[in-house]
């Protein structure tokens, strides 16, 4: 891993490596694939932020029968919440009589979340789950608690393996955090 990071000024240190990253999908997808396995579940990756994560948990769900599809929805600018959540691409697919199960990178507030079940359950699908790579749960702003979490963490500023700073840093392989101040 390598050492500390500055991106748009700001530094940030190792936090979570990716052999470790890569070991929790594991357990994740072991469980989505007991819960869903038999049931033609449809995955709903939130862009952009999960992207990286919905393609490893992805394969290792291994469901061949199974159908994935992308929303976007946009809420931080820079290294905090706007409060207001915008839905950038809607979902396309029919998901009525459908298990849903929603790959998200990060719950924060949860108000991504909240908006994005309360869109789908109007859709009238059989189930919808909820797996988060990270869970912020003390910035929670609507008690929404993921059915599925990788790591739960404290509410730090994190980038890397998907998530961004101004869209920028996606593409490290391993996760980071802001470093605090001395
Ligand atoms: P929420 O609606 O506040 O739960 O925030 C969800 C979205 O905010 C996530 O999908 C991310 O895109 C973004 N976000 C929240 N915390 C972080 C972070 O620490 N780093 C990068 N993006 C974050
Ligand atoms: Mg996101």
């Amino acid at each position: 891993m390598e050492n500390k990071i500055t991106v748009n000024g700001l530094t940030f240190v190792p936090y979570i490596h990716s052999d470790k990253i890569a070991e929790e999908v594991k357990r994740v997808a072991a469980e989505i694939r007991r819960d869903v396995d038999g049931c033609n579940p449809i995955f709903i990756c939130v862009l952009n932020g999960a992207f990286m994560f919905a393609a490893d948990l992805y394969r290792e769900i291994g469901i061949t029968e199974s159908v994935i599809t992308f929303v976007k929805y946009a809420s931080y600018e820079g290294t905090s919440t706007t409060g207001k959540v915008k839905e950038v691409i809607g979902l396309k697919e029919d998901i009525e009589g459908r298990d849903v199960v929603i790959i998200e990178d990060i719950v924060d507030t949860g108000l991504t979340a909240a908006k994005m079940i309360e869109d789908l359950k109007k859709k009238n699908p059989k189930s919808v789950r909820f797996c988060t790579l990270l869970h912020k749960p003390d910035s929670s702003r609507t008690g929404f608690i993921p059915d599925y979490i990788a790591f739960s963490i404290p509410p730090k500023f994190i980038i890397g393996y998907g998530l961004d700073i101004d869209g920028k840093s996606r593409n490290l392989k391993d996760i980071y955090v802001i470093e605090e101040e001395e």
